[in-house]
């Protein structure tokens, strides 16, 4: 029988040096599309998928994330005495029950893996999700939904995938291609981070995986993978030929918002699809287009 995903571990733990100086005393998780943290909708999404325990492996100076999904009395109260009705808006972030979610720490940075690893003894013996909160994916249905949809079906070992670039497989995992049923693709290899001379294929795992507690006897050995890191990708590569392994071609738009390019275009597309946002922003994007050194050039050259 197919055991129901209940649990999902978020690592936070990384520096963020790539948004310096934003991150100098942030934690690069709390970078907002709009008006929400990276994190917060990441978390959504695991609720929605029907996630019950929410497990953050965390490092030094992310306490911010803690406290944002705590309750903030001062603020309700602040709230409370301009006539605010709180407990129906609960400012804007989900309320999670008493116990539904568990900090661990991740002492050092070495690795996705590691930090996975870091989680194990919450975890215990059951399917869990991993979302990295810096791969943003907008569309109508949430990409863990339409994972857990697939799962429940299929069981197995399942990672979101989508073709990018070759120029720039090796920013990713990428797979090895065993046969095509879509939206799934049956796997039979994985590496992490190739040169794209030897990338097996252009399609690169994204953020979100449901895996089960096997990884961690791989995961365990501490294996240093690409960058001197130890890796899930490889602790993954050992299971292929154990278990149903899967990619999940999702629908929706993916946005690497650990770049600041990402973030901002993400940030671009949810407010244009916000309605209290697009009407003023449509007309102040065309001009500033209109206006910009970079476009006037593209012009000239056409
Ligand atoms: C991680 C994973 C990689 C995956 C990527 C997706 O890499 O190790 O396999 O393709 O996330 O964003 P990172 O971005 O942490 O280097």
């Amino acid at each position: 029988m197919i055991k129901k995903v209940r649990k999902a571990i978020f690592p936070v733990g990384g520096l963020g040096t790539r948004f310096l100086p934003a991150t100098k005393a942030m934690p690069k998780e709390m970078l907002p599309i709009v008006d929400k943290p990276l994190i917060q909708y990441a978390v959504e999404e695991a609720l929605v998928a029907g996630i019950e325990e929410l497990i953050f492996v965390t490092g030094r100076g992310k306490s911010a994330i803690e406290d944002h999904f705590d309750r903030s009395f001062e603020l309700e109260e602040a709230l409370r005495i301009r006539g605010v009705k709180v407990d129906h808006i609960t400012l804007g972030v989900p309320r999670l029950s008493p116990g539904s979610i568990a900090y661990t720490r991740q002492q050092e940075p070495l690795g996705l893996g590691h930090a996975v690893w870091c989680a194990r003894h919450l975890i215990k013996d059951e399917p869990f999700a991993v979302l990295l909160a810096d791969d943003f994916i907008h569309g109508k249905k949430p990409c863990l939904q339409q994972m857990v949809e697939a799962y429940e079906e299929c069981g197995g070992i399942m990672m979101a995938v989508m073709n990018v670039d070759r120029a720039h497989v090796s920013r990713y995992g990428i797979v090895d291609i065993a046969c095509e049923n879509n939206p799934l693709v049956t796997i039979r290899g994985v590496v992490e981070k190739p040169h794209p001379d030897r990338a097996p294929s252009t399609l690169a795992i994204i953020g979100r995986y449901i895996l089960n507690a096997k990884v961690f006897e791989y995961l365990e050995r501490q294996e240093q993978g690409a960058g001197g890191e130890i890796q899930l990708t490889d602790a993954l590569g050992h299971l292929v030929s154990q278990e149903p392994f899967y990619g999940f071609r999702f629908e929706g738009k993916r946005y690497d918002c650990g770049a600041k390019a990402g973030l901002l275009i993400a940030s671009l597309a949810v407010a244009l699809s916000r309605e209290d946002l697009s009407c003023e922003l449509m007309p102040e994007l065309q001009s500033l287009l209109a206006n910009s050194d970079v476009m006037q050039k593209v012009i000239k050259r056409a």
